[in-house]
C-alpha cells in the first residue's frame, strides 16, 4: 500500500473485554465470487471489512455483476447474480494485494468466453501462479504470465474436467480449480496431499451445487460434476478466526485475562489455533455453538493462564499457516519457545514471512533461529519495544502489535495501514481491549 503510516504501541497490563469480529475473509471471497455467478440475489451480512474482499467485490463488478453496500450496521452486501456468464471486462481485474482473489477468479475467468487481464500490486506481482497456471491449462484455458507470476491474461474456453494431485497445499488452488470444474464438461477430481480450508466445498453446497469430499489419509479427495447451476442465498458469514487469532494471543500473553468473542468462525479446518493455544495453557470454553450453511459458529469465552512452548509441523503447519506469525510473536514470551518446521510457503506469503518475522523478532531483542522452512524460537525471553516494519503484510503489523503488549518500552510499527488489508479496526479494537 501506498500510504505508509506508523502506529506506536505501548505495553499493556492485561487484556479484557469482548471483540466481534468482521465477517471471514476467506468465505467472503468465496461468497462474493459465488453470488456473482449464481442465479438471483444474494444477500451477504457481516462481510470482511478488509481491502482485499472489496478488491474481490471490485473485479466481480468489472465482470458484469451488480451488488450494493447496504446502508448502517452489519456490513451488508447485495449481490444480483447473473449466473455462468459473465460480462467481458473493458478495464484490466485489479487483485490489488489479494491472492485469494487472483487464484480463485482466475478459476471462473478460465471458463468465460473472453479474455480477462489480471493484475496485482507489487506484492501480488511476485507471488507464484504456476500452481493455477499448470491445471487450468491441463483444462483448456489458455493463461500467459510473467514466468509464472501475475500479471495474468487469462483466456477462457470450454473446460474440460480434470484429475488432478495437487502438488502445492493450498486452499485457494482446491477452490480455484472446484470453481473451474463447476464450468468443465464432466466431472473434476482433486486430491490434496494435506487437508486444507474446506470453505470452497462448503460454500458451492450452499448455493446449491452437489459435490463429494471424502478425507484419504492426512489429505482429501473432492469430486465436482460439471454443469450444475447454482443459485443465490441469504448469508451471515461467521467471525474471521485467523483476526481473532491476534486477540486470541494477546489474551495468552497475560494469566488474568479475559475476552469474549461471539459469532466466532469455528470451521474445524480452521480451528486449530484454538487446540494449540488450549495445549499452551490458554483456557477457551465454547458457550454456543451452531451452524449457518454449512459453517460451524461459536462464542468463546477465554482466560489467560500460564503459557508454555508448541512445535507446529506437517499437517498443522498447513492449518495454521495464517496464525504462524502471532505465534511467532508470542513465542520469546512462553516457557519453552515455539519451533514452526514445514512452513515454507510463508516465504511467498504477501511478505517474506518468514525473513519478516525473524527480522522484527530481533530488532525486539530476541534469539531466533530462521530456517528455510520455519524457525524456532526459544521461550523465556523478555523483549524491548523497537522500531519495526510490517514489511507491507497485514498479518505482520497486526502480530507485532501483539508482541509489543508485552515487551519493555513502545514498539513502532511502520506500515501499519496494511493491517487494513484483512481488518481496519484492529488498531482501535486492540486498544479497547487492553488495560494499561
Ligand atoms: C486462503 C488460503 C491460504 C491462506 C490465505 C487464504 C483461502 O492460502 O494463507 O490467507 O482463503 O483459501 P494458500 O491457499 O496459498 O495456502
Amino acid at each position: 500500500m501506498k500510504n505508509s503510516s506508523q502506529v506506536i504501541v505501548r505495553p499493556a497490563r492485561n487484556v479484557r473485554g469482548s471483540v466481534e469480529l468482521p465477517g471471514d475473509k476467506s468465505i467472503s471471497h468465496r461468497y462474493a465470487m459465488l453470488s456473482g455467478i449464481a442465479e438471483g440475489p444474494s444477500r451477504l451480512e457481516n462481510y470482511s471489512t478488509g481491502a482485499d474482499c472489496a478488491t474481490t467485490l471490485g473485479c466481480m463488478r468489472s465482470l458484469g455483476v451488480a451488488w450494493e453496500r447496504k446502508g448502517g450496521a452489519g456490513n451488508v452486501i447485495e449481490v444480483h447474480g447473473r449466473g455462468q456468464s459473465l460480462a467481458p471486462p473493458t478495464a484490466q481485474l485489479d487483485c490489488g494485494n489479494s491472492g485469494s482473489t487472483m487464484r480463485m477468479l482466475s478459476g471462473i475467468v478460465a471458463a468465460q468466453k473472453f479474455t480477462s487481464e489480471m493484475i496485482g500490486d507489487e506484492s501480488l506481482s511476485r507471488r507464484p501462479m504456476e500452481r493455477v497456471i499448470k491445471p487450468l491449462t491441463a483444462m483448456g484455458a489458455q493463461i500467459a504470465s510473467q514466468e509464472g507470476k501475475p500479471p495474468l491474461r487469462v483466456t477462457g474456453a470450454v473446460l474440460k474436467a480434470i484429475d488432478y494431485k495437487m502438488p502445492v497445499v493450498s486452499a485457494q488452488v482446491k477452490s480455484c480449480l472446484l470453481f473451474a470444474g463447476l464450468f468443465s464438461d464432466g466431472e473434476t477430481r482433486i486430491e490434496e496431499p494435506l487437508r486444507t480450508r474446506d470453505h470452497g466445498e462448503v460454500a458451492l453446497r450452499a448455493f446449491g451445487a452437489q459435490l463429494e469430499s471424502k478425507s484419504a489419509g492426512q489429505g482429501n479427495v473432492v469430486r465436482i460434476r460439471g454443469g450444475q447451476r447454482l443459485r443465490g442465498m441469504e448469508a451471515r458469514i461467521p467471525g474471521d478466526i485467523s483476526s481473532a487469532a491476534f486477540f486470541l494471543c494477546a489474551a495468552a500473553l497475560f494469566p488474568g485475562s479475559q475476552l469474549a468473542i461471539p459469532n466466532l468462525l469455528m470451521n474445524p479446518t480452521r480451528a486449530r489455533l484454538l487446540d494449540i493455544l488450549m495445549q499452551m495453557g490458554l483456557c477457551i470454553s465454547v458457550t454456543q455453538l451452531d451452524e449457518i450453511h454449512g459453517e460451524m459458529v461459536g462464542t468463546l469465552q477465554v482466560e489467560g493462564g500460564t503459557l508454555k512452548g508448541a512445535t507446529i509441523a506437517g499437517g498443522d503447519s498447513a492449518a495454521l499457516i495464517d496464525e504462524i506469525p502471532v505465534l511467532a510473536a508470542i513465542a520469546p514470551y512462553t516457557e519453552q519457545g515455539i519451533e514452526v518446521r514445514d512452513a515454507k510457503e510463508l516465504r511467498v506469503k504477501e511478505s517474506d514471512r518468514i525473513a519478516s518475522m525473524a527480522r522484527n523478532l530481533r530488532l525486539m531483542g530476541a534469539q531466533v533461529d530462521e530456517r528455510d522452512d520455519g524457525l524456532k524460537i526459544p521461550g523465556g525471553q523478555q523483549l524491548h519495544g523497537a522500531e519495526l516494519d510490517s514489511f507491507g503484510d497485514h498479518r505482520i503489523a497486526m502480530a507485532f502489535a501483539v508482541a509489543a503488549l508485552r515487551a519493555e518500552g513502545e514498539t513502532l510499527i511502520r506500515g501499519a495501514e496494511s493491517a487494513a488489508i484483512s481488518y481496519p479496526a484492529f488498531f482501535p479494537t486492540l486498544e479497547e481491549v487492553t488495560e494499561r
